[in-house]
Formats: structure tokens, sequence, C-alpha cells
């Protein structure tokens, strides 16, 4: 049985999750919800989650310890500046299972973009699950800071504030996958992936980019779609 598990703050990974998911006529178990606990036993399982600061989001990485399959494809989705080093990373922590591995352009969260991305080639990871075959990822670069303080770095760099249309539903508290939001306050452990701010049904919350990330956000891109078998 295949099992396709997304993480997703603000929905591009899990488009990308639906497509695999349709294609394969399977539902997604998303990661960091209960239910998932007891369904992590299947024989292919395909991880879909976004890059965040070049790194493989804390919720992700908290997940693959967990994971039992026989098999695992990881789908990393980036906002179209560098998806850094992920797919070797989750890789190296699934221990020589991986059959096949992508890393897909799709919109900046922090620049709104949509969850378009490009689909031509993604049947070769539906044949490859069909017939297994370990697949090799190779190691990409990655810059040297990416592993200081992500979450830190994103703090900094994007504010979260709360407007007077709060209503105090806790709807926000209640599917922050960090646990970081507490009696209204954002606490320090948040990655900032705008969960929170994509769902609330009253646009109550609102972020702004520091300078700093605006600049480098409006740098040269990188667009391609990489598929690894
Ligand atoms: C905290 C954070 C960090 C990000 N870091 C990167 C990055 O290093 N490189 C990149 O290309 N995109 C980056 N992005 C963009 C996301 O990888 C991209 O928009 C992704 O598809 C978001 O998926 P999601 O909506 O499922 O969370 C970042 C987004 C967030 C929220």
């Amino acid at each position: 049985m295949t099992a396709v598990y997304c993480f997703s703050g603000s929905g591009h990974s899990r488009a990308v999750a639906e497509y695999f998911a349709k294609r394969l006529n399977v539902d997604i178990l998303n990661i960091g919800e209960k239910p998932v606990a007891q369904k992590m036993i299947c024989r292919t399982a395909i991880v879909v989650f976004p890059v965040y600061c070049q790194n493989i989001p804390e919720p992700v990485k908290s997940f693959l310890p967990c994971l039992k399959a026989e098999y695992i494809v990881f789908i990393a989705t980036y906002g179209k500046m560098w998806h850094g080093n992920v797919l070797w990373e989750a890789a190296k922590a699934a221990c020589g299972k991986v059959i096949a591995g992508a890393y897909i352009p799709i919109g900046h969260t922090y620049l709104r973009g949509n969850a378009e991305f490009p689909k031509e080639g993604l049947s070769a990871i539906i044949e490859r699950i069909e017939a297994p075959r370990l697949a090799v990822i190779p190691k990409s670069s990655k810059n040297i800071f990416a592993d200081f303080f992500p979450a830190w770095r994103s703090r900094l760099s994007v504010k979260i504030t709360r407007n007077k249309d709060c209503n105090e539903c806790g709807l926000c508290a209640e599917r922050c996958p960090m646990q970081a939001i507490h009696s209204g306050k954002i606490k320090c452990n948040c990655i900032r992936c705008l969960r929170c701010v994509n769902l609330c049904p009253r646009a109550a919350l609102e972020f702004k980019l520091r300078p700093i990330l605006k600049k480098y956000l409006s740098k040269n891109r990188e667009e391609s779609l990489k598929v690894y078998l």
C-alpha cells in the first residue's frame, strides 16, 4: 500500500501531495496532526514537504524517525530561490530506502506566489513506485549559514501581527504545527510557516517582511524541476 504524507504551511506542498494522492487514488496524511501516528506503516511512503531556509522543516524532521516504510519517495517544494540539500539529508535519515526524489519549484509563501507547479517528469515517479528500485540522490550545495538558527532568521525577517478583526476563536493555536501560539501570543519556536495567517477565517493575522528579506527575495531565482530516480 502507498501512503502520501504531507507537511504544508501555506498549502503549496499540499497541492503537490494532492496531485500524487489523486494519481495513486489514496488519501493524504498530514504530518504534525495526530491520526498520522496510527497509520505510519506502509509499503511505499511519499513524503511531501517544503524547503524552509534551505532546511527540512522541524515538524518533518521529527516525523522522519517514526516513518516505517519499505520504500520512500521524498518530494521537496521550494519557492524558486534555492532548495539547499534537503533531499540528500532526508535520504540519509531514511537509511537507503529512497526510490525517488524531486525538487519542485512553486510560488514562494512570502511572495504570495501561487501553487502552480510543473508536472512533466512526475509520471516517472509513479512508474518507479510501481516497479521500485533504489534511487541515487546527489548532494547539492547549501548556504553555509543555512544551518545556523534557521527559525531565528525567519523570526527576525518576518513579523506576524494580529489586527482588530481577531475574535480569539483559537483556530490558529489549534492548527499551528509547532504549538507556538498561546493566549494570542506567538512563542519563539514559531517557524514562520504562515499556516496561521492563511487559515484565519477573519484575515485577522497579517505578515510583513523586513527590508533585508524583501531584498533577498528579489534576487535571481532557480526555477527547475529536478527528478532523481
Ligand atoms: C520559513 C520559510 C522558509 C523558506 N525558505 C525557502 C528557501 O530557503 N528556498 C526557497 O526556494 N524557498 C523557500 N521558502 C518558500 C517555500 O519553500 C515554498 O513557498 C513552499 O512551496 C511552501 O510550501 P508550503 O505552502 O507547503 O509551506 C520558504 C518559505 C518559508 C515559509
